[in-house]
């Protein structure tokens, strides 16, 4: 028998081919998740729109998408399937956003996040995103304010050298172990707090989602007029 290597999680290209996973982990992840037309207009039509998925095998386990114009990087959207969380997708995706800023000439990544959601603050935060400012009543949905996170120049010492801490650090993780339901073994106690008890990461939606992203409408592409997107 031929020993098959173990699969891990790779961080490839968005397809339309993808766009069935994408909107599942989307509705699992929020409480007013884009239409799925959505990411097939941002991935044919927006020249500026970067889409990347994490894959483990043939699931697809977290998405994540970026606007690239001129010298500027604005994180769009970001999210990893539930059952896969706290496991290092979202650093391995955030590390090839900025990754793709920087070879497209950004100077800084920006993003925009709800206050209320502290995993992924503490994700950004990691990864040297800092609070610039703050858009007062933002997203549509509940009024929730969100908060404008910048990180330093991307092409400086102190981030070149704060990124290359933490891919080393993903790279010596261990490979995630999956059980017989294809799902990872052993996901610490506090992965995803809120699908306990409904007060953990972003705003609770009625269906227990987390939310609390970017506000950016995909369907509404002019870079100059970034808006609410509900
Ligand atoms: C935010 C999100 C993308 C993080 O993805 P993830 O794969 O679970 O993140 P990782 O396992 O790579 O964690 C990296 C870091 O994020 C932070 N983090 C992630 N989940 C956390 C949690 N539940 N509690 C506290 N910190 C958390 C930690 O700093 C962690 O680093 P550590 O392991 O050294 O503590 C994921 O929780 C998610 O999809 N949330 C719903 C959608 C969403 O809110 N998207 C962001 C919109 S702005």
């Amino acid at each position: 028998m031929v020993a098959r290597p173990p699969l891990m999680v790779v961080v490839d290209r968005m397809t339309v081919d993808d766009l069935p996973g994408v909107e599942e982990i989307e509705r699992e992840s929020f409480t007013t998740p884009w239409p799925p037309h959505a990411y097939r207009t941002e991935l044919e039509t927006n020249k500026w729109a970067h889409y990347l998925v994490a894959r483990y095998g043939d699931q697809l386990v977290g998405f994540a998408g970026i606007w690239l114009m001129v010298d500027e990087a604005h994180v769009t959207t970001f999210a990893v399937r539930k059952t896969w969380r706290r496991q290092g997708v979202g650093e391995r995706l955030l590390i090839a956003l900025l990754d793709l800023s920087e070879a497209h000439g950004g100077r800084e990544a920006t993003l925009e996040v709800r206050p209320s959601n502290h995993s992924a603050r503490r994700l950004y935060e990691k990864y040297g995103f800092v609070l610039v400012g703050v858009r007062p009543h933002y997203y549509s949905d509940d009024n929730e304010d969100a908060l404008i996170m910048t990180t330093d120049r991307l092409a400086g010492r102190q981030m070149r050298d704060r990124v290359a801490r933490l891919r080393a650090a993903v790279a010596k993780r261990p490979d995630i172990e999956v059980g017989d339901d294809g799902l990872p073994i052993g996901r610490p106690a506090d992965a995803d707090p809120q699908a306990e008890d409904g007060t953990g990461e972003g705003a609770a939606g009625e269906d227990g989602a987390a939310d609390g992203r970017r506000a950016i409408a995909p369907d509404v592409l002019r870079p100059s007029s970034i808006r609410k997107s509900r």
